[in-house]
């Protein structure tokens, strides 16, 4: 646990020398979801093999890198490609990064996601605002770090997802003309989708789109008392009763439609978070 700490220690003293500290807000970036980065006045990006104790990503989709720059005036952190637990991370390792950020000074935290909407409501394309989550993953990101300075040992999830950032999501999606939908996203572990079977049970409990991610970096912001708002972009429509194979490569190319509008999104409500 000491250890743990200790590489926290190591990576955010890392990424001080490069000014990452300044940040005020950390955005995590999802599958085909990179071009935020575009709207960023980029100062620095390092690979994430270069950071003391960052795993490195391995998804060609992802980049891995962790990027400090400016949206507006406002200085920020963001992770081009997150860990999964899928790559065979462990939970403490996929959310790493978010305890460095944090110890970093970071205020608040967007996150992005693909999902596949289950909800038939929801279409290809869709932006959908998370209102709660349901954790199908096999642990929790929390277990076995029993430190005070790792954050309450049994963090409230009564409201995971904070209520003025999301009003901000909405309005800044309002303004551009696009209605964020919102609904329960429910995180397993992947990386095979669902079958038809399990794509009706995770309707059935309570959840309107599902993914691989997203709920680990969640549970230890709570645990780190970070607001955090998170929009998944639905990449692809999961009825049981029709259900048409789908491959990454469609994922990722719907995923990529979707961004330009996700990042503008983003963009704003950080250019106004200052
Ligand atoms: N299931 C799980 N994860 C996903 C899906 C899906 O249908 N689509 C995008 N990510």
């Amino acid at each position: 646990m000491q250890a743990f700490l200790q590489q926290i220690n190591d990576a955010a003293a890392y990424l001080r020398q490069f000014n990452y500290h300044h940040a005020t807000a950390g955005i995590v970036l999802g599958t085909g979801l990179g071009q935020l980065v575009q709207q960023v006045q980029v100062e620095k990006s390092i690979p994430y093999h270069e950071i003391p104790h960052f795993p490195e990503s391995t998804v060609e989709s992802h980049k891995g890198q962790l990027i400090y720059g400016h949206i507006g005036q406002v200085p920020v952190i963001a992770m081009q490609g997150r860990f999964h637990y899928y790559e065979g991370y462990t939970m403490q390792q996929i959310t790493f990064p978010i305890r460095v950020m944090k110890a970093l000074g970071i205020r608040y935290l967007l996150l992005s996601n693909a999902a596949g909407g289950m909800n038939p409501a929801f279409q290809k394309g869709d932006l959908v605002l998370l209102t709660d989550h349901i954790n199908l993953q096999p642990e929790s990101p929390l277990r076995g770090l029993n430190a005070p300075a790792f954050g309450p040992r049994f963090p409230d999830m009564s409201r995971p997802y904070d209520k003025h950032l999301g009003q901000l999501l909405e309005q800044a999606a309002l303004a551009k003309g696009c209605a964020l939908k919102k609904g329960v996203y429910v995180a397993v572990t992947g990386p095979n989708l669902e079958t038809r079977a399990e794509y009706r049970f995770l309707r059935m409990i309570g959840a309107d789109m599902v993914g691989m991610s997203t709920v680990p970096e969640v549970i230890v912001a709570n645990q780190l008392q970070l607001p955090c708002a998170a929009i998944s972009v639905i990449t692809d429509e999961c009825d049981p009763d029709n259900l048409q194979p789908v491959a990454i490569e469609e994922i990722i190319a719907v995923a990529n439609k979707a961004d330009e509008k996700l990042s503008g999104i983003f963009a704003d409500v950080v250019a106004k978070m200052k």
